[in-house]
């Protein structure tokens, strides 16, 4: 490889850091993206962001956006620069669109921001996806957001995210306060406090005061009972909490944690800069020749997700990649490992908040779009140079399950075929009732959003009208030691038993209880919430 791009590359490893957002719905993730973006100048007014996802809340609205844009919503990569720092900020899709497109969007992100709402903590979404990030081990930054209304106490809330995730946490700033009487936070690094200046700054980059703790003004500025409080606060931290230690947080295993209010755009820039300064750049990934660092000068990279367009007149389909190694040039001609095809990379879009402008490189730690003429599936290495495929990406434990009926038998081609493209794409799981008098498809899904999604282009691409009968279970478990177990212990009370589409046995659970209680009483069945990875995902 010539230096020059050697170095070239090395310099964009250097200068990129990409993330995505954990939450759960209403705890702030529009806001706070918004926020993030005005200080990358990437957006010029607050209030873009925010139209999109409200506009999206609605499930038929965003059918209907989808139809009338011709071009996907659900799914961008908002990009900004900070400080000389190339951000790329993997938008999860939230609200009601919850689906396995949330889960696989954390497999191509090196770094997770958990955002919790400070009066709720821990809810069950953010719980979920802090599943996946921990399977990955890619460093959890928290932000509790909303702390100029009241809130839960922030000791009780560390304690929370140690308790129940077994995550160690280290406040990096501290609030003074919540509510109304919240008057800022105690910057940790810098030993400033930065005090709160109620609806200062909602719609720019945030100037806020600063004023250092030995400062005798302070018991001018703060409520003394709040001053002595931070003073009590700080002891506990520095005497019994975790040390700050970087190896820990890359790791994900210990948690750097903020205090901000995104609406008034508080803590906002702090957290930001604290953010670059300990998330991981660009790594290597697991592959069939072993770990690839981002500077191996070959390009290569992974499919993570695929987007069919609503719109019937423009049906193409998009194929997200992360860059992993080398540099990603426009028209390159690649590779692609599971089908040995050769494929030209015509017309990349980059993926930027509604518009999609065209890209002409990328380099690791980047998310390329490409038209995905049926070429690409889930999990799909491309790559120039030597054959090497990334680790797949697990299907996902599903919760929701129904019969798929196709009422109109003359349809059977049609709603086969359809059924099978969704499932290639990775639109919806697809399982088998073990009874082979039960033929029809069923359906398993992380959200309802899915249900409708298949229906909707089963309908529209397929022309097939389908009816879905919702079965009573929530929780599905792989049997990892196979069929032959399930044969020995016989019939189980309260379960079902399927098959997925590569014919391993999965039980479906009415709810945890059950699970839980299967599995006390038969502890040798290997259970597990993610599909083994051997099988591939097509
Ligand atoms: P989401 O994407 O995670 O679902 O959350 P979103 O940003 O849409 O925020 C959910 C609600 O919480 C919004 O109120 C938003 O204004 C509010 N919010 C976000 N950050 C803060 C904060 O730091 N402090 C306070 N007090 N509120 C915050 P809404 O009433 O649903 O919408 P809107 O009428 O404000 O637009």
């Amino acid at each position: 490889m010539s230096t020059d791009l050697s170095t070239e590359i090395q310099n964009a490893v250097d200068g990129r850091r990409n993330f995505a957002i954990i939450s759960h719905p209403d705890a702030g993730k529009t806001t706070l993206t918004e926020k993030l973006l005005l200080y990358g100048g990437a957006i010029h007014e607050a209030g873009a962001v925010k139209a999109r996802a409200s506009q999206r809340r609605a499930t038929s609205d965003w059918m209907a956006m989808e139809q009338q844009r011709g071009i996907s919503i659900t799914s961008t990569v908002l990009q900004f620069e900070y400080q000389d720092c190339q951000i790329n900020l993997l938008d999860t899709p939230g609200h009601q669109d919850f689906s396995e497109d949330t889960y696989r969007t954390l497999a191509a992100a090196d770094n997770a921001v958990m955002l919790e709402d400070a009066a709720k903590g821990l809810e069950p979404q953010t719980r979920k996806l802090f599943e996946v990030c921990r399977m990955r081990k890619i460093p959890i930054f928290t932000f509790f957001n909303k702390m100029d209304r009241p809130t839960r106490e922030p000791l009780e809330l560390l304690d929370e995210i140690e308790q129940e995730l077994g995550l160690k946490t280290y406040p990096v700033n501290w609030p003074i306060g919540t509510g109304d009487r919240f008057q800022g936070v105690y910057d940790r690094r810098t030993q400033e406090i930065h005090l709160f200046e109620r609806n200062a700054h909602g719609k720019q980059a945030a100037k806020d005061t600063m004023i250092r703790l030995g400062d005798p003004r302070i018991e001018e500025l703060l409520d003394q009972d709040l001053y002595y409080q931070l003073k009590e606060d700080l002891e506990l931290l520095d005497g019994l909490g975790s040390e700050f230690d970087l190896d820990e947080i890359h790791a994900g295993e210990l948690t750097p944690v903020f205090f901000g209010s995104a609406m008034t755009n508080f803590g906002v820039q702090l957290f930001l800069d604290a953010f670059l300064d300990y998330a991981l750049k660009p790594g290597d990934r697991k592959s069939t020749q072993g770990l690839m660092s981002p500077e191996y000068p070959e390009f290569t990279g992974f499919v993570f997700k695929l987007q069919a367009n609503m719109d019937p007149k423009h049906r193409d389909r998009v194929a997200f990649v992360r860059v992993c190694t080398g540099k990603f040039e426009k028209d390159m001609t690649v590779s692609h490992a599971r089908t040995g095809k050769t494929v030209r990379l015509s017309r990349p879009q980059k993926l930027f908040a509604q518009d999609r402008g065209s890209v002409d490189v990328a380099y690791p730690g980047d998310v390329i779009g490409l038209n995905n003429p049926g070429v690409f599936a889930i999990g799909d290495t491309i790559y120039t140079g030597k054959k090497l495929e990334y680790e797949g990406i697990p299907c996902f434990s599903p919760e929701l399950f129904a019969y798929l009926r196709n009422p109109n038998p003359s349809k059977f081609k049609q709603f086969h075929k359809g059924v099978t493209q969704l499932r290639e794409e990775g639109a919806v799981q697809i399982m088998y009732s073990s009874d082979e008098s039960k033929r029809d498809p069923i359906l398993a899904a992380v959200g309802q959003l899915q249900f409708e999604v298949v229906q909707f282009r089963l309908l529209n691409e397929y022309g097939v009208e389908t009816r879905t009968e919702l079965l009573p279970y929530s929780v599905a478990r792989w049997v990892l030691n196979g069929w032959e177990i399930l044969d020995k212990i016989g019939r189980l009370f309260n379960t079902m038993t399927v098959k997925d589409n590569w014919d391993r046995p999965v039980l479906l659970f009415k709810n945890e209880w059950n699970f839980q209680q299967v599995q006390g009483d038969h502890q040798d069945l290997r259970l597990s919430a993610i599909a083994p990875l051997s099988s591939g995902m097509n």
